[in-house]
């Protein structure tokens, strides 16, 4: 097989080229690029509260942002790096990516489960950064036993 034919030949990238393919597809390698591509987006944007976080402490007023924004920007620092970034990295690109692979499988067992957990992953981050993780977001103290009056 010489290099024009394996350039011609049909596999995961270039099977179907819209957006509505990617959107749908049950391809584990496919799902491997989305949550890579989705992974990298929920990094640059703990970024920029890391970002806001450094500016903040540039002065030694600190007077970017209120002191309770600044608890917030913490949290949410670490919880978009942490759950949105480094836990699923490993497992969701490379596991996707690769474990059908070495096992010699053609997917993954529940193709369209695989994709829906994509799905969830995306409803979590956009709800945790576009909102709902705001609402706690004192430290740590959002965690459920240090919400109480207690604490
Ligand atoms: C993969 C995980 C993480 C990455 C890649 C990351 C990355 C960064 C970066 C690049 C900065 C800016 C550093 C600077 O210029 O000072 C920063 C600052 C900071 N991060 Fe993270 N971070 C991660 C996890 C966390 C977690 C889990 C927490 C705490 C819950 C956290 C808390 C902070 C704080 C408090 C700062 C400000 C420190 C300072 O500027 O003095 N980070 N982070």
């Amino acid at each position: 097989m010489n290099v024009p034919d394996i350039e011609r030949r049909e596999h995961y990238l270039n099977i179907n080229y819209g957006i509505r393919s990617w959107l749908l597809t049950t391809d584990h390698k496919r799902i491997a690029w989305l949550y890579l591509l989705s992974v990298t987006l929920f990094f640059f944007i703990g970024g920029i509260f890391a970002t806001l976080i450094r500016l903040e402490l540039l002065t030694p007023q600190g007077d970017l942002v209120q002191s309770e924004t600044y608890n917030k920007l913490f949290t949410m620092h670490g919880v978009t790096m942490i759950f949105f970034f480094l836990i699923p990295s490993i497992p969701a690109v490379l596991g996707n990516f690769l474990v059908p692979m070495m096992i010699g499988a053609r997917d993954l067992a529940f193709p369209r489960l695989n994709l829906a957990s994509w799905y969830i992953f995306i409803l979590g981050g956009v709800h945790s950064d576009g909102g709902g993780g705001w609402r706690g977001g004192h430290g740590m103290d959002f965690l459920y036993p240090l919400q109480q009056h207690l604490f």
